[in-house]
């Protein structure tokens, strides 16, 4: 089956959903999401949305705490834009109904929390589940417009690109690949559709799922950086993968998080005997930047041998807690932990990937018609680590950017021919067609999670990222040769892409041989800013069969 749309938006959290409601003021819009509308890891966030709101606020206090989270990397004009736009977008939320909480002050409408690494109280919630409120006004809106329509279960394979050869002087052939949409598989119907599009948008989302641990929900599989990749885009900085210190540890909890707005109202971090470990690690203490705070509990687990370490904030009201913290009370409570009396058992996971697709200040990646938005896209905004609640911002920000572009190309994008549509998919599974083979997909998938958590974690060494490299290339290949003969489904396309992430990311850590942010390596601890105070760019573009680094001064990125 063929679509036509004028923008085809792949992935339904706030990112794709924000500029599905902006491009629909001029446009149709497809949003294609590989699972239920709202499983997406939006729908997860808890913390909330960082913007200067507060009396005591100013936009460069909160350019410089992201500067400093981003420890030399952050794109300062990237920085700034995000800054600066962030009451605006969040006036619009608001305006769709979004529940913030509001606050006593009358100077600042809005309760603002506080996080790791703000100078400030910023951070605009709902509650303990901001994203949860926040994904719901937004498919509320989308789903009541007119211009969109949103497809369930439908998983993208890989981009429609058109090659050009453009004569750019006397001798001169510049080539340029162009975007027109995606080949799609309709998980429910086991077909495979084409959506022609005048721009494409991959919000895809993290690949907390190439880790073992992870706060991130299933749907996580980095799917958006492998189909970037294999169309050609560049990518940048795969290696700086944010752990989030306090994913709650207990064997019936998966993938819950323990926001860190709950260290913003005073919870320390303790080990099993009750002893306060941060003022050791940073004069911030339990409020540090993620990156020291992860590998503080990393260390402390590492020394004393325990399986966890613990989050209290029992000293706090009872009433407080339940009323601030509704979410994480009752889903602690459940699994027999009472937060007003317990302290709660926290291990750091997989939480947030800092790098990704390269994109200009209007999202546009280095493919014309492609464009990311949101923990799938490398802005600039993050640099070496991602300052806490700048994630729902950025993605608001750049789909209002992306949205402008668009709209400013769409009468020209119109006038262009769809290419012709090669079928270079084998059919996909029929009811049963696969089941005898699934085993070698959850095999190596439980392999290649496991891998990246033991050598690619918190604590890397060169050995360790070595090994790691043949190992994936093992299991690459293995994917490469068997895997062809079993017939197409989710599972397959997925451990695929996770695998190809894997393999970025290591080849990323590699090339850095430094300290610096959520990258941190034991065999060169310092931090080097005379070779790479830059960013790592990866693209398939210079290589016949394999990884190449583009220094990212070529790509005007320093
Ligand atoms: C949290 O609530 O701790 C997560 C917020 C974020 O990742 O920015």
């Amino acid at each position: 089956m063929e679509y036509v749309f004028d923008y085809l938006v792949i992935g339904s959290g706030i990112a794709g959903l924000s500029f599905a409601l902006e491009g629909a003021r001029n446009g149709t819009v497809a949003v294609v999401t590989k699972k239920d509308k709202l499983e997406t890891n939006t729908n997860y966030a808890q913390g909330g949305i960082a913007s200067v709101l507060g009396p005591d606020d100013s936009f460069q206090l909160h350019v410089q705490d992201t500067l400093n989270a981003g420890d030399g990397l952050c794109h300062e004009d990237v920085v700034d834009l995000v800054v600066r736009s962030g009451p605006d977008r969040i006036m619009e939320l608001m305006n769709l109904g979004a529940p913030f909480n509001r606050g006593v002050d009358p100077e600042s409408p809005f309760d603002l929390g506080r996080e790791g690494g703000h100078s400030r109280n910023r951070i605009v919630h709902a509650q303990d589940a901001t994203g949860r409120a926040v994904e719901r006004v937004l498919i509320d809106a989308a789903e009541s417009h007119p211009n969109i329509r949103i497809f369930e279960n439908h998983l993208v394979l890989d981009l429609i690109i058109a090659h050009h050869s453009i004569k750019a002087g006397s001798l001169a052939i510049r080539h340029q690949d162009d975007c027109f949409g995606a080949f799609v598989l309709d998980i429910a119907g086991q077909g495979i559709h084409h959506f022609l599009a005048r721009a494409t948008l991959l919000c895809t989302g993290g690949a907390g799922k190439v880790y073992l641990y992870t706060s991130n929900p299933d749907v996580a599989t980095g799917d958006g950086l492998a189909i970037a990749y294999r169309a050609g885009a560049r990518l940048a900085n795969l290696e700086f993968v944010q752990f989030h210190p306090t994913c709650l540890y207990h064997p019936h909890a998966k993938n819950f998080l323990i926001s860190e707005a709950v260290r913003g109202e005073g919870g320390r971090l303790v080990d099993k005997r009750g002893r306060a470990f941060m003022e050791a690690y940073h004069p911030l203490k339990d409020l540090a930047f993620r990156d020291i705070v992860a590998r503080a509990i990393d260390t402390e687990m590492k020394k004393s041998g325990d399986d966890c370490v613990f989050l209290d904030i029992s000293h706090r009201d009872a009433g407080f807690l339940k009323e601030r913290f509704p979410n994480i009370y009752q889903k602690c409570l459940s699994l027999g932990i009472d937060i007003t009396r317990d302290p709660i058992p926290v291990v750091p996971a997989a939480h947030y990937m800092c790098g990704g697709i390269v994109t200009d200040l209007h999202g546009q990646t280095s493919i014309e018609g492609l464009y990311a938005l949101g923990e799938c896209a490398c802005t600039g905004l993050h640099g070496a680590n991602r300052l806490a609640s700048n994630s729902l911002l950025e993605a608001m920000v750049f789909a209002h950017q992306a949205a402008y572009h668009c709209a400013a190309r769409l009468e020209e994008r119109r006038k262009r021919q769809f290419p012709n549509i090669p079928s270079c998919f084998g059919p996909p599974a029929g009811s049963d067609a696969a089941t005898s083979e699934m085993i070698l997909i959850s095999h190596n998938w439980d392999i290649m999670r496991r891998l990246m958590w033991n050598y690619v974690g918190i604590v890397r060494t060169d050995k360790r990222l070595n090994l790691a490299r043949m190992h994936i290339a093992q299991i690459r290949l293995e994917i490469r040769e068997h895997l062809p003969h079993i017939p197409l489904n989710s599972d397959l396309v997925e451990l695929q892409n996770l695998a190809q992430v894997a393999e970025l990311i290591i080849y990323c850590a590699m090339q850095r041989k430094e300290s610096r942010g959520l990258h941190y390596n034991l065999d060169h601890p310092r931090k080097d800013d005379a070779h790479w105070r830059r960013d790592t760019v990866v693209s398939r573009e210079r290589a016949e069969d394999g990884l190449c680094a583009i220094p990212a001064r070529e790509m005007g990125m320093d």
